[in-house]
């Protein structure tokens, strides 16, 4: 039986128009990412995949096609209806975790998911919170300021934040790209615990030990979707044949 899908697109384009001549960025992207699934998306520098994940999550509005989350159409949606998506149904974890310097690591998880709630949520929310700093270990500098933390432990905070408000799919753009190879392993073990307990994420990256926990790599050329590998679930005591196999496949993509 077909899983469920849970985010998709359908002719999705992006053209800047701000540039002379205008920059086609996204040139029909069709995308299905099912339930639970950890979808990986590779590319050359500059070949567009920021401009997907933003586009795919309403951070940036695509110029056309569609984009639906639970089957929900997202691109007609009013700025306001759109926030409110991102914030209730959407994670996001970014190179830079973007913590505000005034608040410490535990109020940081906790602000958008708290914005979030209804007034009978957010003690829910908060134990949410709780147990998920308990589960990737972070729960000793929860009151620590962001500044007193290592680049790890933030990006896990991160995690924290993307995760509290029970999203159906969680965005990561090079969730690992400031990060050390032991710190990103961590952040990884991490993330595929998440994705291994059932969330959707859909993650930029453009490092092939990372790309190889996905269950699927497509890989994007100049704004175009142009072909895909299928590692399946992720086991640890494949790692390093799935990725030889990812990089050969990208050898052959030219990447
Ligand atoms: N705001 C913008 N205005 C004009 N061009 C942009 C803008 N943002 C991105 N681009 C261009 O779109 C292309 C893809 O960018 P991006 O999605 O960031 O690629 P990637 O994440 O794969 O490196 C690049 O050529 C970039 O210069
Ligand atoms: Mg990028």
């Amino acid at each position: 039986m077909d899983q469920l899908v849970v985010l998709e697109s359908r002719a999705l384009t992006k053209t800047y128009v701000s540039t002379a001549p205008p920059t086609e960025v996204l040139r029909g992207i069709d995308l299905s990412v099912r339930a639970g699934e950890l979808l990986v998306i590779m590319g050359a520098s500059g070949s567009g995949k920021s401009t997907l994940l933003y586009s795919l999550s309403g951070m940036d509005r695509p110029t056309g096609g569609q984009v639906l989350l639970d089957g929900r159409e997202l691109t007609s949606l009013s700025d306001a209806e759109m926030a409110r998506v991102r914030l209730t149904r959407m994670g996001f974890v970014f190179q830079q975790p973007h913590f505000l310097r005034n608040l410490d690591v535990r109020d940081n998880i906790l602000l958008p998911a708290l914005k979030a709630a209804s007034r009978q949520g957010r003690h829910a929310a908060i134990a949410r919170a709780d147990a998920l700093m308990e589960r990737f270990g972070i729960a000793h500098v929860q009151d620590h300021g962001v500044t007193q933390v290592s680049g790890g432990q933030l990006q896990r905070a991160s995690l924290c934040r993307a995760l509290a408000g029970e999203p159906s799919v969680v965005f990561a753009d090079e969730p690992t790209g400031a990060l050390n190879s032991s710190m990103s392993a961590d952040v990884m073990d991490a993330l595929t615990d998440v994705h291994r307990s059932g969330t959707t994420i859909v993650m930029v990256t453009h490092d092939p030990a990372v790309a190889a926990r996905g269950d699927r790599v497509v890989y994007l050329r100049d704004g175009v979707l142009v072909d895909a590998h299928t590692p399946g679930p992720w086991q640890e005591a494949e790692a390093q044949q799935r990725e030889d196999d990812l990089l050969a496949w990208l050898r052959e993509l030219g990447f």
